[in-house]
């Protein structure tokens, strides 16, 4: 068991009409003068933003507002953001939106203070020593950054997708009202399960299989998820199961499920390539190529797939056969994929077949240049990244 620090010092408030408590935590956290950052038209259409921009004028908080930031978001819209908040004089940000605005406005927050470009963040290159205090109306289950300590930013100028990770980027408050989530198409809804259970996921596979009690966390937050996305699907407005499916997105990924074990990443990783090139959307990209991951490393703790099929796909075990027990739960996953809408192969991901060089790009990417590795059941080398890339390609 690996010794672990748990941090999650984001205040959540969670229910029906939630975000009407924003104007009083931006108070509670000092903040001044806000910027309200947003994506495209579906706070505006949901009337969510509208209702939050008429709550800060009441309660006398002076607010600018920035939309715009895309699914993959971008780093041009960081640089516009900083350039805001330094000219308004904000001290402190307020995404109305997903993981995508959510990362957004961690960028713009860390790069209103920082002496050189924010970029070189997420190029490793530099560590900010502050940033400017963020909050959030979350409006997608999905990302989990509305508790994690990461962001992830596309830089347009060669479709390069960088996460980067500092615990001083938590947000101080997550509001969530399940009821915003109605909104959501399907495939909105189904991508973000894939990528909440792949939070969880990334860390159960691991090495260090002996802390129980984060492994029987994990086993029920994902066994729960594979059950309450079928009422959604049926019923967007299942107000019950969309609150299952909202805080369970937090507590995927805001540490818990890791603790005392090693955490893996492979799989988002080689994805992030995917969403880099091909701007697809981040959840469905990791249903891709996942079941190829999984029967690439799955020898590495053959125990831990058995366990996973047994345990969270209900597979039979079949004693005489733990390969065949390990590979039947990731057909079985494969079929959940399928059965939500989620693709399981670059060919239904892209819909068209991928070719050698985009692969080898890939490849280059994800490796950069062959100077780094990822994953820890089984460390991937560059020539790894693209045996499974061919595998995965449908
Ligand atoms: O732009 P609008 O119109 O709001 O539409 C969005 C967007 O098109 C729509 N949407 C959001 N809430 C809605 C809604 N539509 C109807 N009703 C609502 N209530 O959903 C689309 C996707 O939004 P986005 O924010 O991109 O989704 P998600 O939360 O999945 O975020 C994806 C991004 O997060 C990164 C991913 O790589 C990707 O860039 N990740 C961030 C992580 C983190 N910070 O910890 C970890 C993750 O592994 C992930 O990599
Ligand atoms: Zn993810």
């Amino acid at each position: 068991m690996k010794d672990f620090t748990y941090y999650a010092p984001t205040e959540v408030v969670f229910g029906r009409d939630s975000e009407a408590k924003v104007a009083q935590m931006i108070r509670k956290y000092g903040g001044t003068k806000v910027l309200v950052h947003f994506g495209g038209k579906s706070a505006i259409q949901s009337g969510l933003l509208p209702k939050i921009c008429d709550q800060l004028s009441q309660a006398g908080i002076p607010y600018v507002a920035l939309g715009g930031v895309v699914p993959n978001p971008r780093l041009s819209m960081v640089h516009k953001g900083i350039e805001l908040c330094k000219k308004e004089g904000v001290d402190f940000l307020l995404a109305v939106g997903g993981g995508s605005v959510i990362d957004s406005c961690k960028a713009i927050a860390y790069g209103v203070p920082y002496k050189g470009e924010v970029w070189d963040l997420y190029l490793g290159k530099g560590k900010p020593k502050t940033m400017l205090p963020l909050g959030c109306v979350l409006t997608i289950p999905a990302a989990g950054s509305e508790m994690s300590e990461s962001s992830v930013i596309t830089n347009e100028d060669g479709g390069i997708k960088l996460g980067y990770s500092n615990n001083l980027s938590r947000p101080k408050f997550a509001i969530m009202n399940p009821e915003r989530t109605f909104t959501l198409p399907p495939y909105q809804t189904a991508a973000g399960v894939t990528d909440m259970m792949m939070h969880t996921m990334e860390r159960y596979f691991t090495k260090d299989d002996d802390m129980n009690v984060t492994t029987a966390l994990a086993e029920s937050l994902l066994r729960e998820m594979k059950q309450a996305i079928f009422p959604v699907l049926k019923d967007p407005e299942d107000y019950r199961y969309r609150a299952q499916i909202m805080w369970a997105g937090s507590l995927m990924h805001n540490g818990l499920t890791g603790c005392g074990i090693s955490d893996d990443w492979a799989t988002h990783q080689l994805e992030h390539e995917l969403s880099g090139m091909f701007d697809v959307t981040h959840g469905a990209g990791l249903a891709a190529v996942w079941p190829s991951w999984a029967r690439y490393v799955m020898h590495k703790n053959l125990r831990r797939f058995v366990r996973f099929a047994v345990e969270v796909m209900d597979v039979p075990n079949d004693y005489t056969d733990p390969e065949g027990t390990a590979e039947k739960g990731i057909q079985a996953m494969e079929r959940f994929y399928h059965a939500i809408g989620m693709p399981i192969n670059i060919k239904e991901l892209i819909g068209r077949d991928i070719k050698d060089g985009e692969i080898k790009e890939m490849v280059q990417k994800c490796s950069r240049g062959g100077t780094r590795t990822c994953g820890q059941l089984k460390v991937l080398k560059a020539e790894d990244m693209e045996a499974i890339y061919q595998m995965a390609r449908g």
